[in-house]
């Protein structure tokens, strides 16, 4: 069903490997990973984590080419399998934000008890690791990290760093939030920017001219500098740690009648149609937090398609893939059924 009365969104499915079809997607505002988990849990996934760096890694640089300064990464996994794939994600351009864990109760541990896991606390949790773009701009002698760049344009300029405040109005404001070198750095919102910009451009040594050039020829402008961060808005009272029992009721999918794992043998009318579906709650979180209306998501790893079903409701553009053709069905019917409840725009 729609949600908070938007448009509706687009879905295309691809009935395959993501790879294959990466390149013909748009670029994306958001990815939603939520793959190989290294427990067996579907067709292709390992038995183990020990190489899911190895799994993940054309992936990860897939998405590393397709994304832009402002695209963010949400990475589902077991805390090992993050752990395993995080260094081949950082050493591909993506900063670590955030943990989040997704807390299932103590109900989770029903039924999941064996010889090894007896003698430990028993794991109620998946991870969600929220990622951005590490952002480099170009300094005269190589790229800079955000905050370094901000401030060698300025000093560039011959401006001392008290002078960005006069730039952008304020008493002490700008210079002890944007030019500072330490943790307490603030990324300058696009109108305190094009202040920074015009100040620098105007009052600044004639013989370097122009300062803060992205591409070495014009300064960069106010929307320019806008599209170099992702949308962040802000849900009251969330925090990283989110709970949820095992998804349930009416929004599991169930029925299929085969096998959804190798492990799970379960093939009563009941069986859930995949061992992997997310909350939808979850989803709809994130794209609510991290895009504007219309913006492209991507969920390689389809499964049930979650997360496009969330982009749907909220009017974003869903990319999705899918090879198992029995979930790439059951998604289908599932998405046709989002397009069908949300009203068209009149
Ligand atoms: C963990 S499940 C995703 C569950 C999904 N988030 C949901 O809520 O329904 C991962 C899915 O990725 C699919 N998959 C595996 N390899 C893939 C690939 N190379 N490209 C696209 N999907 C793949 C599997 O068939 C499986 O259904």
């Amino acid at each position: 069903m729609a949600v908070g009365g938007q448009s509706p969104g687009r879905a295309t499915l691809h009935n395959g490997r993501a790879e294959d079809v990466y390149g013909s997607w748009p670029s994306p505002d958001v990815i939603v990973s939520d793959g190989a988990y290294g427990v067996g849990g579907f067709p292709g996934d390992p038995r183990t984590p020990a190489r899911l760096d190895e799994w993940y890694a054309s992936h990860v640089s897939a998405w590393s080419r397709c994304a832009h300064p402002a695209t963010t990464l949400w990475f589902w996994n077991t805390e090992i399998g993050w752990a395993t794939v995080h260094p081949v994600l950082a050493a591909k351009g993506w900063e670590y934000v955030q943990t989040i864990i997704w807390d299932k109760g103590i109900g989770h541990i029903a039924g999941n008890v064996n010889g090894v896991t007896i003698r430990r606390l028993p794991t109620v949790t998946e991870v969600c690791v929220f990622y951005r773009r590490r952002l480099e701009l170009p300094g005269p002698d190589g790229p800079l990290a955000a905050s370094r760049w901000l401030r060698s344009e300025w000093q560039r300029a011959g401006l001392p760093l008290y002078r960005a405040n006069e730039a952008c109005g304020v008493k002490n404001a700008a210079t002890r939030k944007y030019l500072t070198q330490d943790w307490l750095w603030y990324f300058p919102p696009a109108e305190m920017m094009a202040r920074l910009v015009a100040y620098a451009n105007e009052h600044g040594d004639p013989a370097g001219r122009p300062y803060y050039a992205i591409d070495g020829r014009r300064p960069v402008t106010e929307s320019q500098w806008e599209r170099l961060r992702h949308p962040w808005k802000h849900q009251h009272g969330l925090t990283n740690v989110w709970s949820h029992p095992p998804l349930n009721g009416a929004e599991r999918y169930r029925g299929g009648g085969r096998r959804v794992a190798p492990r799970v043998h379960n093939p009563g009318r009941n069986a859930t149609a995949h061992l992997n579906q997310k909350p939808l709650e979850f989803m709809r979180r994130i794209l609510q937090a991290a895009t504007n209306g219309g913006d492209v998501v991507w969920e390689p790893f389809g499964g049930l398609c979650s997360a496009s079903v969330a982009a749907m409701e909220l009017g974003r553009r869903a990319f999705a893939a899918e090879p198992d053709p029995h979930f790439a069905n059951l998604s289908r019917e599932r998405l046709a059924g989002v397009a069908n409840q949300i009203p068209l725009p009149t």
